[in-house]
């Protein structure tokens, strides 16, 4: 068996010609909608996140406002920029990419920004009100991730989910969305860790298995049952001396070996990281129109 690949790519280029059209709509009400991206520190992989990012914004008429801050930039500072980007009429989203520096608290940004404005999902009011059910602005990644399998048809009602990772921006919510009772969920959810034992045995059991440990390899051949459905989260750079950059990206599965057991599978790059991004847009566009009341 050969898997059939879940193309984020295409998807997300799909959702974001609708949601260039919302733009169009609302830039003929007056409403330009904005999202400012704060970057603190010169990261490699955050640099090329939040690049992407903007070029996003660019691609369907969201206006994006970048903030590039030193990594000295201090507490008061940081707290500061957040504080103008709430108060501006402009701005309806607002992103702090992490991992901020180690002398930032970064618990305490995160609740400085307005939960109306958190198109990230990340305030503990909008992850209080996801995990009760209530509307609110969900993480990007898990979204995303619930949204490819909702477009790819798979059923998930039902269905034994295997998370491979606990993070809060991924495994977490993750499995709260899964096991929500609306579309996209209805799951039975076990969520997998680095203390976790005998990691293998919970995920030949699972109907979808999704790997967000950061670690190439985490989810190998032998640990996915015949025709389960693969979503791989995982981006991390291996060196690869053929390239210019002198890395590769890979995902946390062994993609070639994986391919031949599971019914569908995301590629890496090209999965979800696209639909990350895209569900950032949708955020900000919703954003704007609840800001605006049209
Ligand atoms: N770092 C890794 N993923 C994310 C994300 O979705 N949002 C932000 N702000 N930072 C991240």
């Amino acid at each position: 068996m050969s898997a059939k690949l879940m193309d984020g790519k295409a998807l997300a280029a799909e959702m974001r010609a609708e949601l260039r059209a919302e733009v169009e709509r609302l830039a003929a009400t007056g409403v330009a909608p904005g999202l400012a991206v704060v970057l603190v520190g010169k990261d490699p992989a955050s640099q090329s996140y939040v690049s992407a990012k903007e070029r996003a914004c660019a691609e369907i008429g969201v206006r994006s406002f970048d903030h590039r801050l030193p990594a000295e930039t201090t507490q008061d500072r940081l707290m500061g920029l957040v504080r103008e980007l709430n108060a501006d009429p402009k701005v309806h989203g607002i992103l702090v990419q992490l991992p901020l520096p180690k002398h930032i608290n970064e618990d305490d940004v995160l609740l400085a920004i307005d939960p109306a404005k958190d198109v990230d999902g990340f305030h503990p009011v909008n992850v209080g009100r996801m995990l009760i059910g209530h509307k609110a602005y969900l993480p990007c990644t898990p979204h995303g991730v619930v949204q490819m399998l909702v477009r790819h048809g798979v059923r998930t009602d039902g269905a034994h989910v295997v998370i491979v990772g606990r993070s809060n921006i991924v495994g977490k919510p993750l499995a709260v969305l899964m096991m929500q009772k609306r579309e996209g969920g209805n799951a039975t959810v076990t969520v997998c860790h680095t203390r976790t034992r005998d990691l293998a045995s919970h995920t030949r059991r699972a109907d979808i298995i999704v790997a967000a440990a950061g670690r190439p390899n985490t989810i190998t051949a032998e640990m996915v049952k015949d025709g389960a459905v693969v979503v791989d989260v995982g981006v991390n750079r291996v060196e690869d001396a053929s390239k210019k950059s002198g890395f590769r990206l890979v995902g946390d599965v062994d993609f070639e070996a994986v391919k031949h057991k599971a019914s569908l599978i995301t590629p890496v790059p090209g999965g979800v990281g696209p639909m990350t991004i895209t569900m950032l847009l949708a955020s900000t566009v919703e954003a704007a129109k609840l800001s605006s009341g049209t």
